[in-house]
């Protein structure tokens, strides 16, 4: 098929890319023509394991190519997905006015009937506004082609995207007539076919919900067991067995079990809230996900509450921040505890030192105030305390005697619980984790 993607970010990228792999002609348009210009010398704009090997593969066959012209991406176009940003708003709901334009910009540049599907995370109902906007401006236009609103979600998580993307748990898509369904099958017919992956078709709104559900749900889960977590550190108890064997039961599993300084990024943040306030919108207090984002922003204050029990005053004190980036295998830095733990301890007149494998050139850029540190062994150097933050392989790597050497004092806190205890209270390292043995 003749695929055009909206919005060559994360998702639309990587998603993209995959089409190609299957075999349809895609075209990746972005109206910031300095990443399309990026696009078209090889390379994507972001860091992603294996993506580069991947656009590689499908641009040298022919198969993916990258425009900054609207009328050159939507002019063949069977099958436009909308991949563009929906950042949050402030009262909690997300932006959606890019999603708008897409589709305004669709029906102008639309020269046959074609299936208009939202790939951007967009609260249930948006299928619906969409079509609304179409409507308007097909009729303002005289035009006679129909287009068709679709929800297909995508579940990848960055540093695992094209595997994700490549060989998804599942595939969703709601539509509301036989045009777009049978478009959405002919897309996933080749992945279907070699992977026999689960499809669920379904109506607009349950797609769109299933989004939200997920990532509100799995978000849910982080927060559970960080909960659990707090309770460990009061009785004593270890949250990486609790957590292991509450696993073992096939209702409840292992993944997304794993506690620490919480979530961040570009999906669970915004999408709780927007879940909350959409709930919220249509008549119901989803308290439940308000305690989520309250549980997952205390997993910062417990940090601080282990740096004050050591240090007393953060005033004047220098720490040391091992990971920026808001989970290992990526340089993105949305919503990143990292960051966010960088803030509350400047707040309270501490001086950080940051360092991440892959996202010090980011930091450089969208965090300019933030002083780096180009190695583990220079953030180390003389500070108070060190603070895992992200759970990179060469952080969770460090020996105990590199902390012993580096730091002023001894005090480690485990942000990830990516250490052995024993092993660094052995080593005579004040050491704390999250809902595990610590030394006080
Ligand atoms: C998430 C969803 O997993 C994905 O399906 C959706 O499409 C987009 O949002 P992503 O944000 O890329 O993906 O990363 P994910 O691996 O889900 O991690 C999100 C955050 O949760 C990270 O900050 C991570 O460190 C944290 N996390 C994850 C935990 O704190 N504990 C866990 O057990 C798992």
């Amino acid at each position: 098929m003749n695929i055009t993607v909206v919005g060559v970010g994360h998702v639309g990228l990587v998603s993209a890319a995959a089409f190609a792999r299957w075999g349809h002609d895609v075209v990746g348009y972005d109206d910031d023509a300095a990443k399309v210009a990026t696009m078209q010398g090889g390379a994507p704009w972001f860091y992603e394991p294996g993506l580069q090997e991947l656009l590689s593969e499908v641009t040298e066959a022919g198969r993916l190519r990258f425009t900054s012209d609207s009328d050159d991406a939507l002019r063949d176009a069977e099958i436009v997905f909308v991949c563009v940003g929906t950042p949050p708003l402030p009262g909690g709901g997300p932006n959606l006015s890019y999603v708008e334009a897409v589709g305004r910009t669709v029906v102008a540049q639309a020269s046959r009937e074609l299936v208009l599907v939202e790939k951007s995370t967009v609260p249930a109902n948006t299928g619906r506004r969409l079509e609304q906007v179409i409507a308007r401006e097909t009729e303002r236009l005289g035009l006679e082609h129909a287009i068709h609103v679709a929800s297909n979600p995508e579940f990848l998580k960055e540093g695992a995207a094209v595997e994700d993307t490549l060989h998804p748990d599942r595939v969703v898509y709601g539509t509301s007539s036989d045009f777009a369904r049978d478009a959405l099958r002919a897309v996933y017919a080749p992945l279907v076919e070699q992977d026999g992956c689960p499809v669920v078709e379904t109506d607009v709104a349950s797609a769109e919900l299933i989004k939200h559900a997920s990532n509100a749900f799995l978000a849910t889960r982080i927060s559970f067991i960080n909960a659990v977590a707090q309770i460990c550190d009061r009785v004593g108890a270890d949250v990486q067995t609790v957590a292991e064997g509450m696993g073992h039961d096939v209702r409840i599993g292992h993944r997304f079990l794993q506690a620490g300084l919480g979530y961040g990024g570009s999906c669970f943040p915004k999408d709780v809230d927007a879940f909350a306030h959409l709930a919220s919108q249509v008549g119901y207090e989803f308290g439940l996900l308000d305690e989520v984002r309250d549980i997952n922003a205390g997993q910062r204050a417990a940090v601080i509450r282990k740096l004050e029990h050591e240090l007393w005053h953060l005033n004047g004190k220098t720490i040391a921040l091992l990971g920026a980036a808001f989970k290992p295998g990526t340089d993105d830095l949305r919503e990143s505890p990292a960051l966010h733990l960088a803030d509350d301890l400047i707040a309270l007149g501490a001086e950080v030192r940051i360092y991440d494998p892959v996202a010090l050139p980011n930091v450089e850029v969208q965090r300019p105030d933030l002083p780096r540190a180009e190695t583990i062994d220079a953030a180390l150097a003389g500070a108070h305390a060190a603070v895992v933050c992200t759970d990179w392989d060469d952080i969770k790597k460090i020996e105990p005697q590199r902390f012993l050497e580096g730091l002023a004092y001894p005090i480690v806190i485990d942000g990830r619980n990516v250490y052995d205890p024993e092993a660094f209270i052995g080593a005579g390292l004040r050491y704390h984790s999250m809902g595990r043995t610590s030394v006080a």
